[in-house]
């Protein structure tokens, strides 16, 4: 599956087909990244895991003064991620295998990408989140609505891509079981809608 999503990403066009002229957030992103911005400390350290070009996310996101990293595997990504957000640093590196010391970030935020991955690793990533979030540290992130351990198509903004993906109520319980206590779980669009995703804002649970 990495294959196909990795060179999918490299052939194709995914800042032409979605990102390069969308500067701005959407209503529905604003009223999410404002409940997220308001819970982190000024000039908080947070981790976008499959940041792509970096617009308009990290962006909204140094430019509110926050301390952005932002990981992806398109070589292509992460040069016009610079480009795009010269305050921000981006690594190019599998986000599965970041490694970064425990308890390092006040968020890990990540829009589009986790069910760019096979769904049996989400548990494990989600404990490797929690592992890097700070006591109190905090998730925003967009995930995938149906149940479907794989599905492919031949050609997505201009190349093959793969996704893997389960249904809410199972992410809300991985979730959950990774140690987070749900601040807000929300649709974006509706069933049969082009865009219809499932964000997640939660916060990590304070350990005993
Ligand atoms: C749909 S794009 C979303 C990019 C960005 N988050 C946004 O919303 O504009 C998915 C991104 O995740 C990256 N990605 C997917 N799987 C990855 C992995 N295992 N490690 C690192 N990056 C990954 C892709 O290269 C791509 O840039």
């Amino acid at each position: 599956m990495r294959k196909v999503v990795k060179e999918g990403y490299e052939k194709g066009d995914y800042g032409k087909a979605f990102r390069l002229h969308r500067v701005r957030l959407t209503k529905f992103e604003l009223t999410l990244f404002k409940k997220l911005c308001n819970l982190l400390p000024e000039q908080g350290k947070i981790l976008d895991l499959g940041c792509g070009l970096g617009i308009p996310y990290d962006k909204y996101l140094a430019d509110k003064d926050f301390n952005v990293t932002g990981v992806d595997f398109s070589k292509k990504h992460i040069s016009m991620a610079r480009k795009n957000v010269p305050k921000a640093r981006f690594i190019y590196k599998d986000f599965t295998k970041v490694n970064f010391r425990p308890a390092t970030f006040d968020a890990i935020v990540s829009f589009y990408a986790i069910f760019h991955i096979p769904r049996k690793e989400n548990k494990e990533l989600f404990l490797m989140i929690n592992k890097l979030l700070k006591e109190n540290g905090i998730i925003l992130v967009s995930l995938g609505t149906s149940d479907n351990e794989y599905s492919s198509k031949k050609d997505w903004a201009g190349a093959p891509m793969a996704w893997s993906t389960y249904k809410p109520k199972e992410y809300m319980s991985i979730i959950k079981n990774a140690g987070f206590k749900i601040i807000k779980a929300v649709f974006e669009g509706e069933l049969g809608d082009k865009e219809y995703h499932f964000w997640v804002l939660a916060k990590k649970v304070p350990s005993k």
